[in-house]
């Protein structure tokens, strides 16, 4: 069970020289663990119109699992088993998918089809699911805030709903240097010069490890020109609860909208002890956002190809396709 303390109190655990802000030496382990994952999943998903209109982007099909899945069992497979989801208009879908599906259930078990009860099932058993509504879309900031009374005092991850991340290897190596050092910590991806104004991207200084990083500044979609660097943020995060009163004064930014990435910059620039310091994990691995349709369908043949089932009947006549396609 999750040992909870006072914000006061958790603050004493940080040692006398609190201008010390890259040195984890001074920091002692925060005693409340990371149990929690939100997943943000209240976007207007415009980049997939018409395709979004009555369906969340989140529940399109990665081959035959919506893409918010794989987001619940890679919290999972991080022990993160309490997950709350920021829902809100036409996201009916997502209740109704981690939920059981009695008729359903029924007619499969009269023919005896064990395998689809067995795929039916499981997103209803993977996880504790919680649901609050955000009820307009006000940004990626405003949707975390609406996980305020759920997460509570302890530090939390926040999965996007659209973004794919291979394996868990990474958000438990978040968890892991959020445990070790305190703070705040990011996911990091190099990305090429012309597309860092798709993300948010991070000033960094190094660390003695060599996969993580302190973030001194951050700036949301620059030109490649005002980027501080190539290291992307990507839909992966682990939070100081102190984010919250940050957020709650965080006006919109970019687009209108309560941005997350003007709450976790305001962070870095504070002191350790206010519950400052952002980590930034560097991550080598692969990565689809599914709100972008190129990278949608990427990710749907990369998913397809993986499996052997498909693989055997869909590589030939990808290859075919592509010579063909080629020749023309
Ligand atoms: P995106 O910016 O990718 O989502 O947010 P969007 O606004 O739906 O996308 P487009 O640009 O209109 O196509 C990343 C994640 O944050 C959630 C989204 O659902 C997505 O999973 N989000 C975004 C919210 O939950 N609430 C918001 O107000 C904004």
């Amino acid at each position: 069970m999750a040992v909870w303390e006072p914000r006061e109190l958790r603050r004493l655990s940080y040692s006398a020289d609190m201008n010390a802000h890259t040195d984890q030496q001074r920091f002692r382990p925060d005693p409340s663990p990371v149990t929690k994952a939100v997943v943000p999943a209240a976007g207007l998903g415009t980049r997939f119109l018409p395709a979004t209109k009555a369906t969340p982007k989140e529940m399109l099909p990665i081959v035959d699992k919506p893409a918010i899945q794989y987001v619940v069992e890679e919290a999972v497979d991080a022990d993160l088993t309490d997950v709350l989801m920021i829902t809100g208009r036409n996201k009916r879908s997502i209740e109704d998918h981690f939920d059981r599906a009695h008729e359903l259930e029924e007619a499969l078990e009269a023919k005896g089809d064990e395998e689809r009860l067995r795929s039916v099932r499981e997103p209803n058993d993977l996880a504790q699911v919680h649901y609050v509504r955000q009820g307009q879309p006000r940004g990626l900031g405003h949707a975390v805030l609406c996980a305020e009374s759920h997460v509570g005092d302890n530090p939390f991850a926040v999965l996007l709903g659209d973004d794919l991340i291979e394996s868990a290897d990474l958000l438990r190596r978040m968890i892991e240097v959020r445990n070790d050092r305190g703070g705040s910590v990011v996911a990091l991806m190099e990305v090429d010069p012309e597309q860092v104004s798709l993300y948010g991207c991070a000033a960094v200084e190094p660390t003695e490890e060599e996969d993580v990083v302190t973030v001194t500044d951050l700036v949301e979609k620059p030109t490649p020109e005002q980027a501080p660097s190539r290291w992307a943020i990507i839909g992966r995060y682990v939070c100081d609860p102190e984010i919250f009163p940050v957020l709650h004064k965080t006006p919109p930014g970019r687009g209108g909208e309560i941005q997350l990435t003007d709450a976790l910059l305001e962070m870095a620039r504070r002191k350790p002890e206010d519950g400052g310091v952002v980590y930034g994990v560097l991550f080598r691995g692969r990565r689809y956002d599914t709100g972008n349709k190129a990278d949608y369908i990427r990710t749907l043949l990369d998913f397809a190809l993986r499996r052997p089932d498909l693989a055997d009947e869909l590589l030939p006549w990808l290859r075919d396709f592509v010579s063909r396609h080629d020749t023309r």
